[in-house]
């Protein structure tokens, strides 16, 4: 009980963590540059977010007019729920204010909204935010934030990590547009990757390391984190360029350092392609590619057929399974390690007789012309 107490407490730390404005502003912004009125008389979410000091609050609010916002609602999450040991302080703009609840104050969610000049100052921004405690402590699976999601078209945060599947879940039951950060070994999830290979789901513009602030205001790079999104990007129609298999051996240094590029797996019907740029532009065949290529997939250039992880790939790629399974075995025997599950190995190749697992792969073909 202990353990699982301190298992909790850890995950609810690891979730702690906020998003800089430039970041949001960033990945915004290129959701307006496709689609100026995106947001246009749009009723916008803001969950899991702490809505007195959030950047995605500020943000939103501060270019409510410009994106032509219907109305902003953004909701907090009670410190007491959050399950590990923070030295909570109400901020003075809630202890100043008459509806202050010394009870409340911790074990209750907030809610701000914004919809109307409430100052009267000719302008609707942050000063405009009308709060209150919500009767429940602000969880995202609660009825009451649940009724906010109903009631919203598009739904934006940086949800926390450690319940990433559920919040995702929680969006597409739901049937909503949205905009979240997670982290980029969410893509090859069970539930995440068939909705990317559908092109229902896709990256958005900034991947990457990105500096997050923590409780303490402290800076915390994360390394690979990255956007999901169903709203439109230009990136994501900008075709990448790229050499033949030939130009790429003659002039690719990268990939004449590594001995696997080019490769037929021995498991699956495919070749081994281990950079992004490396994509050989004339290959027809079956290329596994590292999980970071999803940054650069234009639908229009690339086919997803699965992917090596979770056994997302349909049995036609796979050798046969007499094939994949001795070749599994042959791994462990060789010394192999990892959480490969039977039957079900990541992308690999015999090297000198030993059976090696290439990284995860994400299996692609180029589109018909
Ligand atoms: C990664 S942080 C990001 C916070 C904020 N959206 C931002 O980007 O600045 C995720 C937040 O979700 C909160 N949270 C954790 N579990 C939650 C739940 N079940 N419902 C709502 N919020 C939750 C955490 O306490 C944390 O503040």
């Amino acid at each position: 009980m202990a353990n699982s107490n301190l298992t909790q407490a850890k995950k609810a730390k690891n979730d702690e963590f906020y998003t800089q404005y430039h970041d949001i502003q960033k990945e915004i912004d290129a959701y307006i540059e496709y689609d100026e009125n995106v947001f246009r008389d749009k009723t916008i979410l803001l969950p899991c977010d702490d809505p007195e000091w959030s950047n995605f609050t500020k943000f939103f609010a501060q270019n409510f007019e410009r994106f032509g916002i219907k109305k902003l609602i953004s909701t907090s999450y009670a410190s007491e729920s959050k399950k590990y040991d923070v030295t909570y302080q109400p901020t003075l703009f809630e202890t100043e204010d008459p509806q202050f609840d010394t009870e409340k104050t911790t074990k209750n969610g907030k809610i701000f909204i914004l919809t109307q000049d409430k100052t009267g100052d000719g302008k609707i921004d942050v000063e405009d935010l009308e709060w209150h405690y919500l009767d429940g402590d602000g969880d995202f699976n609660s009825d009451e934030v649940k009724k906010l999601r109903d009631e919203a078209d598009i739904i934006i945060t940086n949800p926390p990590f450690s319940l990433f599947r559920d919040f995702l879940a929680w969006i597409i039951e739901a049937n909503k547009k949205f905009a979240i950060i997670g982290s980029m070994n969410a893509i090859t999830y069970k539930e995440v990757f068939p909705l990317i290979k559908e092109n229902k789901i896709w990256l958005g513009v900034s991947s990457g390391a990105k500096e997050y602030i923590k409780p303490d205001k402290t800076i915390q790079k994360i390394g690979n984190t990255c956007w999901f999104t169903n709203l439109e990007h230009g990136r994501r129609h900008e075709p990448l360029p790229l050499m033949t298999m030939a130009d790429n051996k003659k002039y690719n240094k990268q990939i004449q350092k590594k001995d696997s590029s080019y490769k037929k797996y021995d498991n699956y019907d495919a070749i081994e392609v281990p950079f992004t740029s490396a994509i050989p532009s004339d290959y027809d065949g079956v290329m596994g590619v590292p999980i970071s290529f999803l940054d650069k997939y234009n639908p229009e250039q690339f086919e997803i057929l699965g992917t090596s992880d979770n056994g997302l790939i349909d049995n036609k790629f796979k050798k046969t399974p007499g094939l994949t399974q001795k070749f599994v075995d042959d791994y462990y025997f060789g010394g192999g390690t990892g959480s490969y599950k039977e039957g079900n190995p990541t992308a690999g190749y015999y090297e000198d007789g030993i059976a090696k697992m290439a990284f995860k792969r994400i299996f692609i073909k180029h589109k018909k012309k």
